[in-house]
């Protein structure tokens, strides 16, 4: 054979060649992986229903994160059956696309709380919060039971906004105008909200944490956990999903 002579044995025993043809290989491959991602706007693919979080829900997310929730609850439920079952349909990137960070999490000393929302009422995360064990006598969460006393610091609503805003999260003028007004009437059960939802589609307006005269961090917070996993519609998206596969 006129081959022979290069054949894989000639590699294999010569270490430069091998290296430097082992190079090549990683180089061409990292190179068809990565030249697309140049030429696209964006990886994830968009799902109607997913929008900014509203004021109040952002300064319960930032509650989360401060007291650390996400060390022992992950918001992302895998694609596979016995967690679909548990905790229903599998997380779509763009649910986290306006995350920053995302709260993914790799831990779950507790479940998975990305589809939490509406599962349990305000009252049940209030007690749950103030006191686990009182509703789930095993629990070993920690209390969170300030939250409740402790007012909630909307002074830097506006700038937080703006942050989120500078990483890509499409806050109008609008929206971080109206972010310390926004903030109070969605925990004020009788306030106008028309404008609010007009701007947030879904947002749940009332007081979360069941008292309309104070607005406290177990209101930002609870209104947090009941918006998790709401946004998306799963009867029509597994329908989209259904159409475009018979279409081809
Ligand atoms: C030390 C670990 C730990 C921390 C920190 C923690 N949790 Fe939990 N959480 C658990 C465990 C364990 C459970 C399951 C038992 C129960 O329901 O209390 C749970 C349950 C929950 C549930 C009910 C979920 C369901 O589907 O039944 C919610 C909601 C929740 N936690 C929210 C929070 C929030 C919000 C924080 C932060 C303020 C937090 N957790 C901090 C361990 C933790």
């Amino acid at each position: 054979m006129r081959f022979k002579k290069f054949n894989h044995g000639t590699i294999e025993r010569n270490v430069t060649l091998l290296f430097v043809l082992s190079l090549l290989v990683v180089t061409v491959g990292g190179i068809v992986e990565i030249a697309p991602l140049f030429y696209v706007q964006n990886t994830i693919e968009k799902v109607d229903g997913v929008r900014p979080y509203t004021p109040l829900e952002l300064a319960g997310r930032d509650i989360y994160i401060r007291e650390g929730c996400y060390a022992c609850h992950s918001q992302m439920i895998r694609p596979f059956r016995d967690e679909i079952e548990r905790y229903g349909h599998y997380s779509l990137a763009a649910e986290s696309m306006y995350d920053h960070p995302f709260q993914w999490g790799s831990k779950r000393t507790g479940p998975d709380l990305a589809r939490v929302g509406g599962r349990y009422s305000d009252e049940w995360h209030v007690q749950h919060l103030k006191d686990p064990r009182s509703v789930v006598p095993e629990s070993i969460m920690p209390a969170y039971a300030f939250l409740a006393e402790k007012e909630l610091n909307t002074r830097n609503i506006a700038a937080s906004l703006k942050a989120n805003r500078a990483a890509g999260v499409p806050y109008t003028d609008e929206d971080i105008e109206k972010a310390a007004v926004d903030i109070r009437i969605q925990a004020d059960p009788n306030a106008d909200t028309e404008d609010l939802l007009r701007r947030y589609p879904k947002a749940q307006v009332r007081a979360f944490d069941g008292d309309p005269t104070k607005l406290t961090e177990m209101d930002a917070l609870v209104a947090y956990l009941q918006m998790l996993g709401t946004l998306v519609d799963f009867s029509t998206y597994v329908q989209a999903e259904e159409n475009e596969r018979g279409a081809r």
